[in-house]
């Protein structure tokens, strides 16, 4: 098995950028390039004539680097303790047929081909240029020749796939979590709908942005009739470390972003507050998650404006190496005690007080955001900002009380605005044989009797 990470407890160590080089094999495909292999084709065309049969040209064969492929089957879905990569392609549908067996057949279908494409394989084998002429492609082609660069993609299902007891429309209405109940309203948040909330969410994870978007592209193509895209999101630079092996990223405000979250190495925490316990909620969730998503602007400009001082107070640690007030290194403890001669190093009001697990009775959450830019906003600004994500066992309990104090009382909301908001329940990771979705719809994918 080329399994470079076994989700939960074993993250992969190599959390550099993929090298794009995925080698040709051997075979006399393989080693003909694509020109010489039309060329060639050309001159046979020619010989047979036209309307005769000929060869096509086949998309050459690939072997990749073990550690470039994230396992896709485990114990937990890859891409949640998994080594965070640089790139995201996230993706909420809405599902748009009534009929639950076309709904369960897409989701093996997605499966499948989610499956390949996580080993760096076409949608299909010589689905991008080796398929019948008069017909589209089942592969867009545009990932041919690139290695996995550790794709991972992760599913999540909204609380609007669950229906209502009047419109049980997929008959899973009673395996409707208990947890997964739309985000209250926090204070000061402008919330987008359109961009908001969905069925079915796909989180698409890689080093490469172009590994990512074919994925997400060809699931949406594969569901068409059955789901539609309502809302996407691209982010770039990481905003979170998962494991102790990875260098701390910034986000866009410039800070490091990570240092205290949640890591892979630690597996106690990680249970304690990520995986769903059997005992917690409904039983085909065990070994899932919640995943909270938030879309937060940062009114950069205003940052921009404000001095170095103000910045650090703000987040309450060191801009340079990240380390908290009161101490020197990134990784020092944070110590919400320490005072000096004008009162606490770390403000009452600094994010890092509020968001720590001192402060709200224990609790924490394991975070995977990355940055984004989508242009400006028509009025000079940068719409810039913090793709936030978040996985936790119950976002009841653990993201609402957070969220709430950081929303009253948070200093950094000076220079923030929540703008959408999204919460799913994801699934365990898939044993041989399952897709996604088997523990919910069950095996067959037939209603209960
Ligand atoms: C644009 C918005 C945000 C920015 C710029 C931001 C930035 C930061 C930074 C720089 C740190 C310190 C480094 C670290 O330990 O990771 C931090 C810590 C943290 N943030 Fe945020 N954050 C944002 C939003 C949020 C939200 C929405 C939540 C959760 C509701 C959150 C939860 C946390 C937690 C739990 C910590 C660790 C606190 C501790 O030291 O125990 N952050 N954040």
């Amino acid at each position: 098995m080329s399994k470079a990470s076994s989700q939960g407890s074993d993250p992969v160590q190599n959390s550099e950028p993929a090298q794009h080089v995925a080698p040709e094999s051997g075979s006399a495909r393989g080693r003909l390039s694509r020109r010489g292999l039309f060329g060639a084709i050309g001159a046979g065309a020619a010989l047979a004539g036209a309307g005769a049969v000929v060869g096509r040209v086949t998309a050459p064969e690939h072997t990749h680097a073990a550690a470039d492929i994230v396992e896709f089957r485990g114990e937990h879905q890859s891409g949640i303790v998994t080594p965070t990569q640089d790139r995201l392609h996230f993706v909420s549908f809405d599902v748009v047929t009534e009929s639950r067996d076309r709904l369960v057949a897409m989701l093996r279908e997605w499966t499948e081909v989610a499956e390949r494409m996580t080993k760096g394989e076409e949608t299909y084998p010589g689905a991008a240029v080796d398929g019948p002429q008069y017909a589209p492609p089942k592969d867009t082609g545009e990932a041919l020749g690139l290695a996995p660069s550790q794709l991972t993609l992760t599913i999540g299902f909204g609380p609007s796939l669950f229906g209502t007891a009047d419109n049980d429309r997929f008959d899973i209405y009673a395996r409707k979590p208990a947890a997964l109940v739309d985000l209250p309203h926090f204070p000061g948040q402008i919330l987008n709908p359109a961009i908001s909330g969905g069925d079915i969410a796909i989180q698409a994870c890689s080093n490469d942005p172009q590994v990512a978007v074919h994925a997400v592209r060809n699931l949406a193509r594969i569901g068409t009739g059955i789901v539609a895209v309502k809302w996407s999101q691209l982010g770039f630079g990481r905003t979170s470390s998962t494991s102790t092996d990875q260098v701390t990223a910034r986000n866009l405000m410039g800070f490091k972003d990570g240092t205290n979250n949640l890591k892979a190495e630690d597996p106690s925490a990680v249970s304690e507050f990520v995986w769903v316990d059997p005992a917690d909620d409904q039983d085909w969730l065990a070994g899932g998650s919640f995943l909270v998503t938030r879309r937060i602007r940062m009114l950069i400009e205003s940052w921009d404006r404000t001095t170095l001082n103000e910045q650090e107070r703000v987040i309450g640690r060191f801009k340079g190496n990240g380390a908290p007030f009161g101490g020197s290194e990134e990784f020092d403890q944070v110590d919400l005690q320490s005072a000096g001669p004008h009162g606490p190093m770390i403000d009452h009001r600094a994010h890092i007080r509020l968001a720590s697990a001192e402060s709200l009775g224990g609790v924490k959450l394991l975070r995977r955001g990355y940055n984004f830019t989508d242009g400006s906003d028509g009025f000079g600004h940068l719409d810039a900002g913090l793709f936030f994500i978040a996985y936790c066992r119950n976002p009841q309990t653990q993201f609402v009380p957070m969220q709430l104090q950081l929303a009253r009382s948070d200093l950094l909301n000076e220079y923030i605005q929540h703008t959408s908001s999204a919460v799913f329940a994801v699934p365990p990771g898939l044993r041989d044989g399952q897709y996604w979705g088997s523990t919910l719809f069950g095996a067959a994918g037939s209603p209960p009797a």
